[in-house]
């Protein structure tokens, strides 16, 4: 069975710390969702909530609508996974994957046909009579998720799974990880400080800062239209760019340029323009800047430009003829506005050239 989680207004509180608050959140059933934030946000607190190992100050977590914030962890049908392994050392991967169906008192049968099943899921029948020694960090994780799976939980929780690893055997495990949800449909939970994890991976992204939620959203919306500045610096690599200025007369107006909104616009002052790198582009008109940097990304180029102090990424591809210390003019495609640190109307807007 799949499982809805719902929390309504979770507070935990480490004596004056409060490492959630008034957190209101609902996971769909089946879905993948990705909790991102920076280090020390809450993330994991969040997952041990959910899981039942450490209580609630005040609120309520409910599975399926029925409230569980008093019910022990081993009553949730819980799977979860953490960074470091935890595979019992001594035990074989068999004896790894069947320890946790000792406890339920199923038939041997059954519990080889679990087995069996998750060394499958997981790719994983090769590796059934070694020890986690003898496996490298990717292995034991794969064993890792496939214990996690083995009591047919309704919720998988991870939290961090694969920062352990290098960077290729990272993407391989996120293929992986995807692959296992879409298999199973088990609603997932997926803890990460990596947006690119994030973004990559999820049906939905639950991103936070400082114990609460900043925004609940498809990557693509939180890539997009990020509801604040907080969300719109965390999201993207290189990162956006934020231009301080003003509207006025339906312009833009920064401290050395101005740019024609396309929409209608009151006076507004102290505004935040924000423009992600791709959304620069080099053209044969529009405001002139310097190259001070050029750094290779693949097929494409990241580029610093520089006016009078203002400095900017763009991304460009490899194919234009960019040098350092040369002039080069560029547009504005998309652009998006924040005042008081939100995002104006929840909208993007489009801009024309000055
Ligand atoms: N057992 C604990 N006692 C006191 N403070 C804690 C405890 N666990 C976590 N914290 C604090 O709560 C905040 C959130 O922690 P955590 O959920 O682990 O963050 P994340 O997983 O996002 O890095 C941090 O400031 C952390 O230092
Ligand atoms: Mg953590």
């Amino acid at each position: 069975m799949n499982m809805k989680i719902e929390l309504k207004n979770v507070t935990k509180k480490y004596k004056e710390l409060k490492a959630l608050e008034s957190i209101s959140i609902r996971f769909n059933e089946g879905e993948f969702t990705s909790i991102l934030g920076p280090s020390g946000c809450g993330k994991s607190t969040l997952l041990f909530v959910i899981s039942g190992l450490i209580n609630i100050d005040n609120g309520k977590v409910y599975f399926n609508d029925r409230d569980i914030s008093l019910v022990e962890t081993e009553k949730r049908n819980i799977g979860m996974v953490f960074q470091n392994y935890s595979l019992y050392p001594h035990m074989t991967v068999k004896e790894n994957l069947l320890f946790p169906l000792k406890m339920k008192k199923t038939s041997k049968e059954y519990n080889m046909e679990r087995v069996n099943y998750v060394l499958n899921l997981l790719k994983i029948e090769n590796l059934i009579d070694r020890r986690p020694n003898e496996l490298s960090g990717g292995q034991q994780q794969r064993v890792a998720i496939a214990r996690a799976l083995v009591k047919e939980p309704d919720i998988l929780l991870m939290d961090e799974p694969f920062s352990n690893l290098d960077a290729k055997l990272r993407l391989e495990m996120r293929e992986e990880i995807r692959r296992v949800q879409y298999e199973t449909g088990i609603t997932t939970l997926f803890v990460t400080h990596d947006q690119e994890e994030a973004l990559t991976l999820s049906h939905n992204i639950v991103l936070m800062d400082k114990g609460e939620v900043i925004q609940i959203s498809t990557p693509k919306e939180l890539y997009e239209r990020p509801l604040n500045i907080f969300a719109a610096e965390f999201i993207g690599s290189p990162p956006i760019n934020i231009i301080d200025g003003k509207i006025e007369n339906n312009k833009f107006i920064a401290e050395n340029f101005s740019i024609n909104l396309k929409k209608d616009f009151k006076n507004i002052e102290n505004i935040k323009l924000a423009i992600r790198p791709e959304n620069i582009e080099i053209s044969k008109v529009g405001l002139e800047f310097t190259i001070v940097d050029l750094k290779l990304l693949g097929k494409d180029i990241w580029i610093k430009i520089e006016r009078e102090k203002l400095i900017l990424n763009i991304i460009a591809s490899k194919n234009k003829n960019c040098e350092k210390d040369s002039v080069i003019r560029v547009t504005f495609k998309e652009i998006l506005l924040y005042k008081d640190n939100q995002l104006l109307k929840g909208e993007k807007y489009e801009v024309e050239e000055n």
